[in-house]
């Protein structure tokens, strides 16, 4: 299918193109994209950035970003690429900077798309930075379409610090661009295991009846990571595991997997439904955080490069919190994240309730329960537990599962990346997948009180590799 985005020239402008985000996910995700033969016809990449470079050091920052993705490609589509990417020098800050960006800008429209094209920025900058880039773009006439074209902002989490600099943020966006102009990533949304989450709950019978407080006991949402903060310990010591874990990749599984029946595939319908979700989410007292919320921080971790010595940032936290809505009133969501683990695991674990009249054996303590296992990470799929008779001559139960592996399909190939789904579906105008306002705003309501709270709960060390010794359960 051929669709009209195609055909109309896009420039993709990325502020801090030679960090680490653009290195390793954006320029990688870009390359397979016009690999496959969807990104626009004709399209640009500009990449901007405070590190003085010349064109031929950003382009070999190019080449060792995609360098990976070479092995089945020849090099003349490596080349070929690069002819589409060009840099401009200049701090965040800096009004000059902005204006030499929109020259740069009008001479790629004028000579080499010859008509006004289509501009996508995206902030691959700290969060620091945002508000002086939305005002210097806009300063700079760069908010503005040009004739026939549109301006889309892209813009990476978290977004802002609490619940007041988000609005303050949202308030001088709002400024600037329309909602519809604002994407706002939360790259787990974009993740295949995550979109799954929404066929797999409206698109079949049996689990439905089954999706609530009578039938479900509790439900564990974990984002478990092996790797430490590694070189990026000075944006990391400024937000911690709450904001750069919690507040968006978390909550937004809680939001898919608790939310109502959208019955329609539509962004904003979809985009209410996990919005209502964080409005509904029990908030927490002082004493609710002292009894249900840890923190923890690795040993070690203050020796990071660009970490404060006495630092009492968290590396990890675990809570225990509530829906309060009729579908979930009193259904524990445990809600766990952290970096320095004993293992990389990202999963959902749906526990149901054991059966009332159970045939199971009464003496043993096991409890027979079913659990439905969504795992993003390592190894994508799902698996169901659920209890069969041993075979021999007792009566006596084991547990079984039934399994599917997102490496075992035959379309397993297609599996894009996270990144490339983000970068497509802007260019397509599809808001399905990136935050609204709205989400943005319950999210840190409910995350802000915790935040401001905290500090007299203990900060847990834990070793390296090990696995926090937690008291929530
Ligand atoms: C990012 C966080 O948003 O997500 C990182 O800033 C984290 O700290 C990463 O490592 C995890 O994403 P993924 O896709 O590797 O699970």
């Amino acid at each position: 299918m051929y669709n009209d985005y195609m055909e109309s020239p896009t420039t993709f402008v990325i502020f801090g193109a030679t960090g680490d985000l653009a290195r390793k996910k954006l320029i990688p995700a870009l390359f397979d994209l016009y690999v496959k033969k969807m990104l626009p016809d004709v399209f640009y990449i500009m990449g901007f950035s405070r590190r003085v470079c010349e064109i031929e050091t950003f382009h070999d920052m190019v080449r060792d970003a995609i360098g990976e993705k070479m092995h089945n490609h020849a090099k003349e589509k490596e080349d070929a690429f690069l002819k589409h990417v060009s840099y401009v020098q200049g701090s965040f800050e800096d009004a000059e900077a902005y204006k030499n960006l929109a020259e740069a800008l009008i001479t790629l429209d004028n000579i080499l798309a010859k008509k006004c094209s289509n501009k996508i920025f995206y902030l691959a900058v700290p969060p620091i930075s945002f508000a002086s880039i939305f005002t210097n773009l806009a300063d700079a006439g760069l908010s503005i379409p040009c004739v026939g074209g549109w301006t889309r902002i892209l813009v990476e989490k978290p977004f802002g610090k609490d619940l007041h600099t988000a609005q303050e943020l949202d308030a001088t966006l709002g400024l600037l661009f329309k909602e519809e102009q604002i994407f706002r990533i939360d790259h787990y949304l974009a993740k295949e295991t995550i979109q799954n989450i929404i066929a797999f709950r409206f698109a079949n019978t049996i689990f439905g009846p089954l999706w609530d407080k009578d039938h479900i006991e509790k439900v564990e949402v974990q984002l478990l990571e092996d790797i430490d903060v590694g070189t990026r310990g000075s944006f990391y010591d400024g937000v911690g595991a709450l904001r750069d874990l919690g507040q968006s990749h978390i909550l937004q599984m809680v939001a898919l997997i608790a939310m109502e029946d959208p019955k329609e595939l539509d962004a904003s319908l979809i985009r209410a439904a996990r919005a209502k979700v964080f409005t509904c989410l029990r908030p927490f007292t002082k004493n609710d955080i002292k009894t249900q919320v840890v923190r923890g921080q690795y040993v070690g971790y203050r020796d990071t490069k660009g970490v404060d010595p006495n630092s009492a940032t968290e590396t990890y936290f675990r809570m225990k919190t509530y829906i309060d809505n009729e579908r979930w009133r009193d259904v524990p969501f445990y809600l766990e994240a952290g970096k320095a683990l004993h293992e990389k695991r990202t999963e959902i674990t749906l526990y149901f309730r054991e059966k009332v009249s159970c045939v199971c054996p009464k003496d043993t303590d096991q409890h027979h329960q079913n659990m439905l296992t969504i795992r993003l990470q390592p190894n994508e799929g799902m698996s169901l537990l659920f209890w069969v008779k041993k075979p021999g001559f007792g009566m006596d139960l084991e547990p079984q599962r039934l399994s599917f592996s997102y490496a075992d399909s035959p379309n397993a190939v297609m599996f894009p990346d996270a990144y490339e789904r983000v970068l497509h579906d802007c260019v397509r105008g599809d808001q399905t997948l990136f935050a609204s306002t709205e989400e943005v705003n319950a999210e840190w309501k409910f995350i802000t009180p915790i935040l401001q709270n905290w500090q007299d709960n203990p900060l847990m060390e834990y070793e390296k590799g090990s696995k926090p010794k937690h008291t929530i359960s």
